[in-house]
C-alpha cells in the first residue's frame, strides 16, 4: 500500500528550466544599474520571491533605493521575464515529468503546483500543463515566501490531503526548507550537495517513477 496521497511539485527548475530566464531578466536590470551580477549570483535566487531577490541584487551592489524604486525595478525585471516566458513550448517542460505525473494519477495519486512564482499560470498555459494539476498554488495566493511552508500547506488543503501524506519535489535549498516546516517528505531535484536536507535526491524527474516513489517512502516513513 502506497502511503503518499499527493505530490507537490514546485515549477521553476523542477518542471521546467526558467532560471536561465530569470537570470537574463535579472541581468538586464543590473547592466542597467551597473551592478556586478554573475550566474552563480542567481544560484542564490532559486525559489526565492521577486522582491526578496531583488533585495539580494541590491545587496550585492551595496544599493540603497527607497520603495518606489524598488518596485519600478522588479516591474521592469518581470516585463522582460515575460517577454521571455511568453515565448515557451511545450519542448521545454523537463524529462521525465510528464510520465511521472501520468503515472501518479493513474495511481490516484493527487497532484498539485506549490510555486514561489506569480508567472506560474502563464508558465502552465505556454508549455500546455495546466490540465495535469488537481491544485495550483502559487505566488499570487501566498504571503509568505519559502522557507515559509505556507505554499506547501496551501496546496495540501486544496487537494485535501494531510501534510503527513504528501510529498514535495523541490530544487531549491528553500524549498526543501519549506516541505520539511510543512511536515512533509521531500525529494530533492539537483545536487545532494546542495539540497543536502531533503530525504533523498535525484538528478531530474527522469529518474523518478512510482515503484521509486514507494520504496523511498517506505525507507523514510519506517
Ligand atoms: C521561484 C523562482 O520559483 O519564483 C525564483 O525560483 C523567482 O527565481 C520566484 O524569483 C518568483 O517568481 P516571479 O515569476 O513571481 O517573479
Ligand atoms: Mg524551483
Amino acid at each position: 500500500m502506497m502511503h503518499t496521497a499527493a505530490c507537490i511539485f514546485d515549477l521553476d527548475g523542477v518542471i521546467v528550466d526558467t532560471a536561465r530566464y530569470h537570470f537574463l531578466a535579472w541581468k538586464r536590470l543590473t547592466d542597467q544599474l551597473g551592478i556586478h551580477f554573475t550566474e552563480e549570483d542567481n544560484e542564490r535566487l532559486k525559489g526565492v520571491s521577486r522582491m526578496a531577490s531583488l533585495e539580494i541584487i541590491l545587496g550585492i551592489g551595496n544599493r540603497k533605493v527607497n520603495e518606489r524604486q524598488k518596485q519600478e525595478y522588479a516591474t521592469l525585471k518581470n516585463s522582460w521575464y515575460i517577454d521571455y516566458i511568453s515565448k515557451m513550448t511545450p519542448d521545454e517542460v523537463l524529462p521525465g515529468c510528464l510520465t511521472f505525473i501520468e503515472e501518479l494519477r493513474n495511481a490516484n495519486v493527487r497532484v498539485a503546483i506549490g510555486s514561489a512564482s506569480k508567472n506560474t499560470p502563464m508558465i502552465l498555459e505556454r508549455v500546455g500543463i495546466r490540465d495535469l494539476f488537481d491544485a495550483i498554488a502559487d505566488g499570487n495566493i501566498v504571503r509568505e515566501a519559502k522557507p515559509n511552508p505556507e505554499v506547501f500547506i496551501k496546496a495540501a488543503e486544496m487537494v485535501g490531503i494531510k501534510p503527513g501524506k504528501c510529498v514535495v519535489f523541490e530544487d531549491a535549498v528553500a524549498g526543501v526548507q519549506a516541505a520539511l516546516n510543512a511536515g512533509m517528505m521531500c525529494i530533492g531535484v539537483g545536487s545532494p550537495k546542495i539540497l543536502r536536507k531533503a530525504h533523498f535526491v535525484v538528478p531530474g524527474l527522469n529518474e523518478m517513477n512510482l515503484a521509486k516513489l514507494i520504496s523511498i517512502e517506505k525507507n523514510i516513513r519506517e
